[in-house]
C-alpha cells in the first residue's frame, strides 16, 4: 500500500491543507502562529494529493483521526461534493476550502475565501457598497467570492474574462443579482468607470500578463489582486501606473480566510497577525 503523505500526532488535534501543488503553502505557518497566539494545541501540515487521489487522501486523513482540513487548488469543487453538509455560502460558490469532521460522522464544509476577501478589503478601508466593481476572471477563485461581494451592496459588478462563455455561465449561478451583473470583453471596458478592480484571474501565476487597457480606473479607484507575491506584480504595477489610490495583493485575504477556518474549528477567532510575520522561517 502507498505510504500516506502525512503523519498524525495522537496526543493532539491534527489539521492539514490538501492541494497540488502544495509545497509553497503558507497555511501551516499561519495556523501555527494562530495556535501560538490563542494557546491552542494542534498540528497543521501541508499534504500533497495526486490529481486523481483527492478523495482517498482526505478519507485517509479522516480515518487516521484528523479533525479537519483546508482544501486548495485544484480540489475545492470536489471537496464540495465530498462533504455531507455545507454552509449556504459554500453551496453558492459550489466550492469548499474548509472541512470539519464532526461528532457522529458529519463531514461539514464551508467556503471562507469570500469572507476573507471582504474582511481584507475592510481592513484596507476599501469600500464596496455603492461602488462600481470590475472583476477580472470567471474561474473558481472568482466564483468563491462573488456571492459575498454581491451581499455588500455594490452599484454594479462587471466581469471581464478571456473566455466570455465562462463569464456567462458564472453569472447564471447568481440569478438573484441579475440586474447587478454585467459582462464585458477586455476591449469593451469603459474609461474611468471602475471604483474597484479585483483581479481574480490566474494569469500572473503562470507568468502571463493581462490584456488590460489603461484608463478604466475611476479617479480615487482602488485595486486588489487575489493572488500575492510575484503573481500579483503585473496587476499591481498596472494599478500604480493607473493612479490607484490603494493597491493590495491577496496576502491579507489569505490570512483572513485562514482565521475564519481556525474559528470554525476551534471556536476562537485569532487576531490576523502582521503579514510580515509569515515570511519568517
Ligand atoms: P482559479 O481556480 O484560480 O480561478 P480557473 O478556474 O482555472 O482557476 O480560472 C482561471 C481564471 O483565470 C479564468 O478566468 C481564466 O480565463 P479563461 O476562463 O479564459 O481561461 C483566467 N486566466 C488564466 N490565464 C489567463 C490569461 N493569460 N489571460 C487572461 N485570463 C487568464
Amino acid at each position: 500500500m502507498k505510504k500516506n503523505q502525512f503523519s498524525l500526532d495522537e496526543s493532539t488535534d491534527n489539521y492539514c491543507v490538501i492541494g497540488n501543488p502544495i509545497a509553497h503553502s503558507k497555511s501551516p505557518r499561519i495556523h501555527a502562529l494562530f495556535a501560538e497566539q490563542t494557546s491552542q494545541l494542534l498540528t497543521y501540515q501541508a499534504v500533497l494529493s495526486q490529481p486523481d487521489a483527492f478523495l482517498s487522501t482526505v478519507e485517509a486523513f479522516r480515518q487516521a483521526g484528523g479533525k479537519g482540513l483546508n482544501v486548495t487548488l485544484p480540489f475545492k469543487e470536489q471537496a464540495w461534493e465530498y462533504v455531507n453538509s455545507s454552509a449556504a455560502r459554500a453551496d453558492r460558490a459550489r466550492a469548499v476550502n474548509f472541512i470539519r469532521f464532526d461528532e457522529g460522522g458529519r463531514i461539514y464544509g464551508d467556503s471562507t475565501d469570500g469572507i476573507g476577501l471582504i474582511r481584507d478589503l475592510a481592513n484596507n478601508r476599501i469600500e464596496i457598497a455603492n461602488k462600481r466593481i470590475l472583476i477580472i476572471g470567471a474561474g473558481g477563485a472568482v466564483r468563491s467570492v462573488l456571492g459575498n461581494l454581491i451581499d455588500e451592496g455594490p452599484d454594479e459588478i462587471t466581469i471581464v474574462n478571456r473566455t466570455p462563455a465562462k463569464a456567462r455561465e458564472l453569472i447564471e449561478l447568481f440569478p438573484e443579482a441579475r440586474g447587478l451583473l454585467d459582462i464585458r470583453s477586455f476591449d469593451g471596458l469603459a474609461d474611468g468607470r471602475y471604483d474597484l478592480v479585483i483581479n481574480g484571474a490566474s494569469a500572473g501565476l503562470a507568468g502571463h500578463r493581462l490584456p488590460l487597457a489603461d484608463g478604466i480606473l475611476a479617479v480615487g479607484g482602488c485595486c486588489y489582486d487575489m493572488t500575492y507575491g510575484k503573481a500579483a506584480d503585473f496587476f499591481l504595477d498596472w494599478a500604480e501606473a493607473n493612479g490607484a489610490q490603494k493597491a493590495c495583493d491577496g496576502l491579507g485575504m489569505l490570512l483572513e480566510q485562514a482565521a475564519e477556518s481556525f474559528y470554525l474549528w476551534r471556536g476562537i477567532r485569532p487576531k490576523t497577525i502582521k503579514r510580515n510575520l509569515i515570511y519568517q522561517p
